[in-house]
């Protein structure tokens, strides 16, 4: 594996790679990488022959009272596991390269990045956009692979590739989880183990809900309902709790199969998100 920092080392590899006739797969990280993300760079060398991954924890979709200072970093543990993985080029931008002073550009897809997670995160998805389409047109790949984790930044992306037309195939794979159901997530390490014991409550109560939907509920309001008290009863009051169209993030009145039921809670300082589709 080899690790660029810079663009023109980056393009160079990636072109050769393509002259020689080989695809590029590419998944972008912030890092602290888990079994999620590595099921994700396994999924993009199915996908293709050469794959990159970038870590970059991006300013710019945290807010001014988030974690981005102590968001985890862990660069050699990334670095060996990518290594292992059999990544080909591990791509870590610098920060002043990717945002100089005078950065004055920002991508923004409407509607679809308006609802859920952008009621309590504004501006959040718009630093998602911006990044993003800024690694796409670096590393230029041909598959870009994403996490059903995080369903309104899939959807988010998957708007901006067709609006503006990128080249790229997006894939997205399923959420891993903890044996205890938890969403694999760098920010689980933030919680206590106490908290940690709590947090098992989120996706049983997406489950139930789940579960409820597959035995013929499909009143949305009655489900969503269902799942914000599960939620309040084991402690975890949400911040929302909605059943969405994946493809537009809309609320849907009738949950049909593919209707996603999407939620985030907050433990002490933390906030999950989680999402599960109805069958
Ligand atoms: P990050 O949170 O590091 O996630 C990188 C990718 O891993 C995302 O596509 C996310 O959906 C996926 N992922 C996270 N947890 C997962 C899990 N438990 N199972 C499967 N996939 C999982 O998402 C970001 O970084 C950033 O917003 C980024 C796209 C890199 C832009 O800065």
């Amino acid at each position: 594996m080899e690790t660029v920092r810079e663009v023109p080392p980056l393009r160079d590899r990636v072109r050769r790679a393509r002259a020689s006739g080989r695809t590029i797969g590419f998944v972008p990280t912030m890092g602290a990488l888990h079994e999620g993300h590595l099921s994700l760079v396994r999924l993009a060398r199915q996908e293709s022959a050469f794959s990159v991954v970038s870590i970059f924890v991006n300013p710019l979709q945290f807010g001014a009272n988030e974690d981005f200072s102590r968001y985890p970093r862990k660069e050699g543990d990334d670095a060996a596991a990518l290594a292992r993985e059999g990544v080909d080029v591990l791509y870590l931008p610098n920060p002043a390269a990717m945002y100089p002073g005078d950065f004055s550009t920002s991508v923004e897809v409407r509607g679809v990045s308006e609802g859920g997670e952008a009621g309590i995160r504004p501006g959040h998805f718009r630093g998602v956009s911006t990044v993003v389409a800024k690694l796409f047109l670096q590393v230029a790949p041909d598959v870009a692979v994403f996490g059903q984790k995080d369903l309104q930044q899939a959807s988010v992306v998957r708007r901006m590739i067709r609006d503006l037309d990128f080249p790229i195939r997006l894939v997205v794979g399923p959420t891993v989880r903890e044996p205890d159901g938890l969403a694999m997530s760098s920010r689980n390490g933030y919680l206590s183990p106490d908290d940690r014991r709590l947090a098992a409550a989120f996706p049983r109560a997406l489950f139930e809900g789940r579960d409820r939907a597959a035995r013929g509920e499909r009143d949305a309001a009655n489900l969503t309902e269902s799942v914000r008290r599960e939620l309040e009863a084991a402690g975890l009051p949400p911040d929302y709790v909605d059943a969405v169209d994946p493809e537009t993030m809309a609320p849907v009145e009738v949950a049909a199969p593919g209707t996603a039921l999407v939620a985030a809670v907050r433990i002490g300082k933390t906030r999950l998100i989680d999402n599960v589709p109805v069958p």
